[in-house]
């Protein structure tokens, strides 16, 4: 079920010139607009990878179908995409919305940490895990994620120890560019997902880092692909299905494919994986 925007709250960073907007159950939300200038198929992407990495227990947010009335849209002339010199409105409808996991005005969201404190987060390795995914989906796009301090109250993680402590978390965000964005092809660059501060893959010493992930990518569920993909609104598809099909297919096909994605990584640029022996 859609859920209605509330307030406009100002623009993001990025290309896609997303919007944060607090929404009628009092959340906030990262809205990215069917008519971003990036392409419409992104907030499909955004849809499909978050639903994935959700089935991986990658820690990611929370998304919503956020309803924009033409009402709305009135009373907020603040809210348009920049097109060049032009304003262009944002159409009524259902748009993308990625949830903050804390209150923007309370807790403080980082888009960047450094080295010291991100070797200190406490879902570090879900950096290895994403790496994985990112191989799978073909992300274009280098890696990107948040960190905000909280307390691991429902955090199940699939390795390390649930700590009981406040600590930092990393939440993975924007999947725009999963499936090579818009073009929905698979482009296997070496070196295409990496996260900038490679210190993250530190950890890995074998293939057997790369677990549970590797296994659960593997042997990924068709369901879990369809069950994302009937939540899709309509319109977001706009005769786009039997691409989308074809892409998912190809998709399914790739499963077995991560580990050597990951290896071609590996092999052009060893310094990532300094301690992978053999
Ligand atoms: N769920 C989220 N929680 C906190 N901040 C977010 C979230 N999603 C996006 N952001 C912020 O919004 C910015 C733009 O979102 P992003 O998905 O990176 O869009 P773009 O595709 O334009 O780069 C990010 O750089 C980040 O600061
Ligand atoms: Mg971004």
């Amino acid at each position: 079920m859609p859920i209605r925007a509330a307030k406009v709250i100002r623009k993001m960073r990025g290309g896609a010139q997303a919007h944060l907007i607090e929404a009628a159950d009092g959340e906030h939300y990262v809205v990215k607009f069917t008519n971003n200038p990036q392409h419409r198929r992104i907030l499909i992407n955004e849809w499909l990878a978050c639903s994935f990495l959700r089935h991986l227990q990658i820690f990611v947010p929370e998304t919503a179908q956020i309803e924009l009335t033409s009402e709305f849209i009135e009373n907020h002339p603040e809210l348009y995409l920049s097109i060049g010199s032009k304003k262009e409105p944002i159409p009524p409808g259902v748009h993308f919305g990625s949830r903050l996991a804390v209150h923007p005005e309370r807790v403080a969201i980082f888009d960047f940490l450094p080295d010291n404190l991100l070797g200190k987060v406490e879902n570090r390795l879900d950096f290895l895990g994403i790496l994985l995914f990112d191989k799978w989906v073909g992300n274009t796009d280098s890696r990107q994620a948040v960190f905000f301090r909280a307390r691991a109250k429902k955090w199940t993680p699939l390795r390390g120890d649930a700590p009981a402590r406040v600590g930092f978390f990393a939440q993975m965000i924007d999947h725009g560019f999963a499936f090579n964005g818009p073009h929905w092809t698979f482009q296997d660059a070496p070196l295409h997902g990496m996260y900038f501060r490679t210190t993250v893959y530190e950890e890995v010493r074998s293939y057997d880092s790369f677990q549970p992930w590797l296994e659960m990518i593997e042997n990924f569920p068709v369901e879990v692909i369809d069950s994302a993909w009937k939540q899709i609104p309509s319109h977001w598809l706009d005769g786009d299905e039997d691409e989308l099909e074809r892409m998912l297919e190809q998709l399914l096909k790739r499963r077995s494919r991560t580990a050597q994605l990951v290896a071609d990584m590996r092999q052009k640029r060893p310094a990532l994986f300094p301690n992978w022996k053999g």
